[in-house]
C-alpha cells in the first residue's frame, strides 16, 4: 500500500508531516507532496486547498504522479443531521456532489455519463478507518460520537439554516456537508483507487458556521486527524 492523505487546510493535517520518517517534499501544480514513512506506512501527504476542483486535481496527481494505491481524505465538515454534533466524527459510506444538477438531461445529483450519483467508499479501507476513529474517540473527553453514512460535497460553505434544510430535504440520509470528499470519490471511482473520507464536525452549517468552523479548525481538527491516522496506520 502507498497511502495518499489529503486535507484541504494545513490546520486539518498539522503534525502528520512532522511525524514522518525521512520526509521527501516535491512541488507540483502549486502544491507540496511530502512522501515518507508514517508510522510504518508508505505515505504521501498533501493539502488540496478548498473545493471540488482543487480536490480532484490533488487526488489525480497523487495517483498519476506519486503512485499512491489508496487515498484517505481527512478534515472537518458541517453537520447534516440533528443527531450529529460538533466534535463527532463521520466516516463516509458514500458521497454525493450536492451541487451536481444536469436535470432534466440526467436525474438530480447524477454525474453525467457515469450512471453514478452516490459513490461508495472502499469497504475495507472504510472499515479500518472507522475502527481507528472509534479507538481514538474512546479516550476523548465529552463523549464525541461516531457515525457512518452519507456525506455531501459542493462548492459552497453552507451557513444558512434554509440551505442545510433544503439539502436535508433532498438527501434525507445526509450526515455531513463539506467541499471536497465527493470530488475525490469521483476521481478514485474513475481511476479504480480505493478511498475513504473521514470528517470531524466543526459546525452546524447554520448562521454560526463560519465562527464555529474557524475556532474548531484552529483548536481541534489536527489533533483528531493525528490521533485517528496514528491508530489507522498502527493497524497495518
Ligand atoms: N466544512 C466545514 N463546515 C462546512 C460547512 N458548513 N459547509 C461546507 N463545508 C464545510
Amino acid at each position: 500500500m502507498r497511502l495518499g492523505i489529503i486535507s484541504a487546510l494545513a490546520e486539518e493535517q498539522n503534525g502528520l508531516i512532522e511525524a514522518m520518517e525521512s520526509p521527501n517534499k516535491a512541488s507540483h501544480g502549486m502544491r507540496d507532496y511530502t512522501a515518507g514513512k508514517l508510522w510504518n506506512v508508505d505515505t504521501v501527504c498533501v493539502l488540496s486547498r478548498i473545493g471540488k476542483v482543487a480536490a480532484a486535481m490533488t487526488a489525480s496527481i497523487l495517483v498519476e504522479k506519486f503512485g499512491v494505491t489508496h487515498i484517505v481524505f481527512t478534515g472537518v465538515a458541517g453537520s447534516g443531521d440533528l443527531g450529529v454534533r460538533v466534535g463527532d466524527v463521520v466516516v463516509a459510506d458514500s458521497l454525493v456532489q450536492h451541487d451536481m444538477d444536469a436535470s432534466p438531461l440526467f436525474s438530480r445529483f447524477e454525474i453525467p455519463l457515469t450512471g453514478q450519483s452516490h459513490i461508495a467508499s472502499d469497504r475495507e479501507l472504510t472499515r479500518r478507518l472507522a475502527a481507528a476513529a472509534r479507538d481514538f474517540l474512546q479516550n476523548e473527553p465529552g463523549s464525541p460520537q461516531f457515525h457512518r453514512g452519507l456525506i455531501a460535497s459542493g462548492d459552497q460553505f453552507i451557513n444558512k439554516r434554509s440551505q442545510i434544510a433544503a439539502l436535508k430535504d433532498a438527501l434525507p440520509e445526509l450526515l455531513a456537508v463539506e467541499m471536497e470528499g465527493a470530488a475525490v470519490a469521483q476521481v478514485c471511482f474513475e481511476l479504480g483507487i480505493p478511498f475513504s473520507v473521514i470528517r470531524t464536525i466543526s459546525d452546524n452549517a447554520n448562521e454560526d458556521a463560519a465562527v464555529d468552523f474557524m475556532h474548531f479548525v484552529q483548536t481541534v481538527a489536527s489533533r483528531y486527524a493525528y490521533g485517528i491516522l496514528k491508530s489507522f496506520c498502527g493497524q497495518t
